[in-house]
């Protein structure tokens, strides 16, 4: 793996990776295997939990990271992707980036000759996907099972199948019509399922979809960049809000999961967000183990 821009890069690495990250999670790592290296990170959008788990991975490990809004770097004043990548790569190690554009994240890798990390684009949340996994495996202890992935079919879900697909986890996505995830990204999903098993499909009956359901993972209605669509996305979406009822039509003990932000009262209810079935906070912990077996493989001497 050079780059992770799409989880399609960590296809063969996927299971090292998520054993590296339980192995960092229990703090089997003293030595700082990435002193003296720097990670640029450049945002073009908001994050918390990105932002924050990197540049507290990068210096457990015994880095540094430098927070870049585009709207302090000269991109935002129309300096070519390009060129930012040849400068970025003469003084730093490795380059997550947050941007609208996928198209622009492979156009930053395309340039640097540092590993470039996908922090979020408007296709793909490959660091998201790792993270769940781990949660998945550590919750129930196997991908066995059925996820559904409830509401829009966005860069969250478009890498969730990817990664299911890869580790045999069978996917269901249950959308509005209009909402399906990325054709090409379930075309992608689909041959990769061939090996591993695992069944994927997109349903548009919600009570059918959860049916058998051992997780059920939701994500905003209204994602970054899709501010203009905001009203007509909340009427959309309503009939699949992730309440107690629709948690009840799953399987006993399912898990709730979320990649977070959540608004209460859209995509899920409070009861079912704050309550018992819900891993949400487990996820947001495990950026930072991922993230820290990502960092490690892409940036270790
Ligand atoms: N899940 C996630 O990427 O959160 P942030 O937007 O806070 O980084
Ligand atoms: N789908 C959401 C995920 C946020 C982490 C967005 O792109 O805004």
């Amino acid at each position: 793996m050079k780059h992770l821009l799409s989880v399609c890069d960590a296809q063969d690495q996927v299971v090292q990776l998520l054993d590296l990250a339980m192995w960092f999670k229990k703090g089997k790592s003293d030595d700082k295997p990435l002193k003296n290296k720097t990670l640029a990170m450049i945002f073009q959008k908001s994050s918390t939990r990105t932002r924050v788990s990197f540049e507290v991975g990068m210096g457990q490990l015994g880095g540094h990271a430098l927070y870049l809004s585009t709207n302090d770097l000269q991109i935002g004043r129309g300096e070519p992707i390009p060129d930012t990548a040849r400068a970025l790569s003469r003084y730093v190690d490795g380059i997550m980036i947050r941007a609208l554009k996928h198209e622009d994240v492979v156009e930053l890798s395309e340039n640097a000759s540092v590993p470039v990390i996908n922090g979020l684009t408007d296709l793909e949340h490959p660091c998201q996907a790792l993270a769940d996994m781990q949660t998945i495996k550590e919750h129930r202890g196997t991908f066995e099972g059925k996820l559904v992935f409830v509401g829009d079919g966005n860069n969250v879900c478009n890498s969730l199948l990817l990664i299911s697909a890869i580790l045999g986890l069978n996917m269901t996505v249950a959308c509005p019509e209009g909402y399906e995830p990325n054709a090409e990204i379930f075309k992608k999903a689909q041959e990769l399922a061939k090996e591993s098993g695992s069944v994927l499909e997109i349903i548009y009956d919600i009570k059918k979809a959860v049916k058998n359901a051992d997780i059920i993972y939701t994500d905003v209605w209204v994602s970054m960049g899709d501010e203009e669509e905001q009203e007509k996305r909340i009427n959309d979406f309503m009939p699949f809000q992730v309440n107690e009822e629709l948690m009840a039509l799953s399987n006993e003990g399912a898990i709730f999961m979320h990649c977070l932000p959540a608004i209460r009262g859209q995509e899920t209810t409070a009861g079912v967000i704050d309550g018992p079935q819900s891993v949400v906070w487990d996820q947001a912990e495990n950026r930072l183990h991922a993230q820290k077996a990502v960092m490690y493989s892409l940036m270790k001497d």
